[in-house]
């Protein structure tokens, strides 16, 4: 007791006359040492001055925070918020690539509610995971990403860590690469998710373009995909969309796939998918992980970050894993061990729900089966708007134009090729509230808006240049 008065004398004997010590500037006058003391010792959240043996705390009204500037609103999460705050009845959200519903409503799976009522009857506790997640989360999504028979499973060449789903997931392959991969550079396709670099920035690697998108064509720009890959130093990694690029939609196709294998190959470059979307492209779970297992089976060294916000609609759940393709079991071992340590102190270990969600649901014939059906569902909804939207435009527009870009593109998403002030045009004028790069989520469009949207983007492309 005496030792800790004593001790807080000492720190913080303190006189707190903020009225006294301001200048009618509002700043505190100077001519005693500037001190910030706590009991550990320098405390940037006060601001004192000792006079003396007396330090006294003045209050200020400039924030130690003040050096901070504004962030910009997230290219993407900012669509929704703007859209949130516009009264129109008009406003249409194709920002943010979430599924709707017909009558665009979220939508929950009933295979997943089915999975939480399970969860419920058990009385499944909340104590922590271990740090690599829940063991049978992790060995139903390895299976599901490469097939439960692959010989890289069966050899236990996987190292599979549970993450905070896609953008986690990504997150601790880049903390990989960073701690054991020095300078080595990531290869980006041109343009791409628009939190991709984000994350590789934060993670310090460096990283480069490589073409993709040509908008002569509004389709892949294959040579110079492949010359891109071929300049880069060796040895660097190849982030590729496993299927459903976003924000093209445009995939390669599988003999592209193929040549993109050998280049990789060619180079001693180590590829880096990144697969959100995983039967939600095609309705096909196997469809859509074919260009992983290309990879997988010609013996490449892998890295694969998956998610399960859009098969399983699990945004919130943040449920996805990061999985590293290693050439040996011992190679698999340490680097699961390495990446439960990048883990540890980042988030100490993954949230239950999500996980025990997925493993019910594989783990179960029934629930599988229902899941896919489900997933089946809204892919083909999804389609099927796509569809609708071509037709109209077709229609409507008597330029000539080619849209059929809009039907040969897959996925939750449609590159219109409207550039920022067209897309701009769509928000200001029409209500259609999307990102600046013009790309539209099809999964936010119903059948009643189709003939809406057509026209909005018909004006846009023709009247705003
Ligand atoms: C290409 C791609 N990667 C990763 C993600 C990650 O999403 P999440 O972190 O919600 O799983 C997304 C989400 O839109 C995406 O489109």
């Amino acid at each position: 007791m005496a030792s800790s008065l004593l001790s807080v004398a000492s720190h913080t004997l303190s006189l707190a006359s903020s009225s006294s010590l301001e200048t009618h500037t509002g700043k505190p006058k100077l001519g005693c040492n500037t001190l910030r003391f706590n009991k550990e010792g320098p405390n940037p959240f006060t601001n004192s001055r000792s006079c003396g043996r007396i330090s006294m705390t003045v209050a200020v009204n400039v924030s130690r925070f003040e050096g901070i500037p504004m962030a910009p609103p997230d290219p993407i999460l900012g669509v929704s918020e703007a859209f949130k705050a516009d009264t129109s009845e008009l406003k249409l959200n194709l920002g943010v690539g979430a599924y709707r519903t017909e009558e665009l409503q979220p939508y929950v799976l009933k295979v997943v509610k089915k999975a939480e009522n399970l969860m419920l009857e058990r009385g499944d506790n909340k104590e922590y995971l271990p740090i690599e997640g829940l063991a049978a989360f992790n060995k139903a999504t390895a299976e599901l990403l490469l097939g439960a028979d692959n010989p890289a499973i069966k050899q236990q060449r996987v190292a599979t860590v549970q993450g905070l789903s896609g953008t986690g997931s990504l997150r601790l392959g880049a903390a990989l690469i960073e701690r054991y991969f020095p300078g080595a550079k990531v290869l980006i396709s041109a343009p791409t998710w628009g939190n991709h670099k984000n994350i590789f920035n934060d993670a310090r690697v460096p990283w480069s373009e490589y073409r993709y998108y040509d908008p002569k064509t509004v389709g892949l720009d294959f040579e110079g995909m492949i010359e891109d890959i071929k300049s880069a130093p060796e040895g660097s990694f190849v982030l590729l969309h496993g299927c459903a690029h976003n924000p093209t939609g445009i995939d390669p196709t599988p003999e592209q796939w193929e040549k993109i294998a050998d280049v990789i190959q060619e180079k001693n470059h180590i590829p880096f998918f990144d697969v959100a979307y995983q039967g939600f492209a095609s309705g096909s779970l196997d469809a859509d992980a074919a260009s992983v297992r290309l990879f997988v089976s010609r013996g490449l060294e892998v890295l694969v970050a998956q998610s399960y916000s859009k098969n399983l609609g699990l945004y919130a759940e943040r449920i996805g894993a990061i999985n590293v393709i290693s050439s040996s079991p011992e190679a698999a071992t340490r680097v699961k061990s390495q990446l439960k340590r990048l883990a540890r102190p980042m988030y100490s270990n993954p949230p239950v729900h999500g996980a025990r969600i997925v493993a019910d649901i594989v783990g179960n014939p029934n629930l599988f089966n229902e899941w896919k059906a489900e997933m089946e569902m809204m892919a083909g909804r999804i389609k099927s708007v796509r569809h609708q939207l071509y037709d109209s435009i077709a229609a409507k527009d008597k330029s000539g134009k080619d849209w059929s870009f809009i039907v040969k593109q897959i996925g939750m998403f449609s590159y219109t090729g409207l550039n920022k002030e067209q897309s701009d045009h769509m928000t200001n004028k029409w209500r259609v509230y999307m990102t600046k790069d013009g790309r539209i989520s099809l999964a936010g469009l119903s059948a009643a808006k189709v003939e809406y949207l057509a026209g909005a983007i018909i004006d846009s492309f023709h009247n705003v240049s």
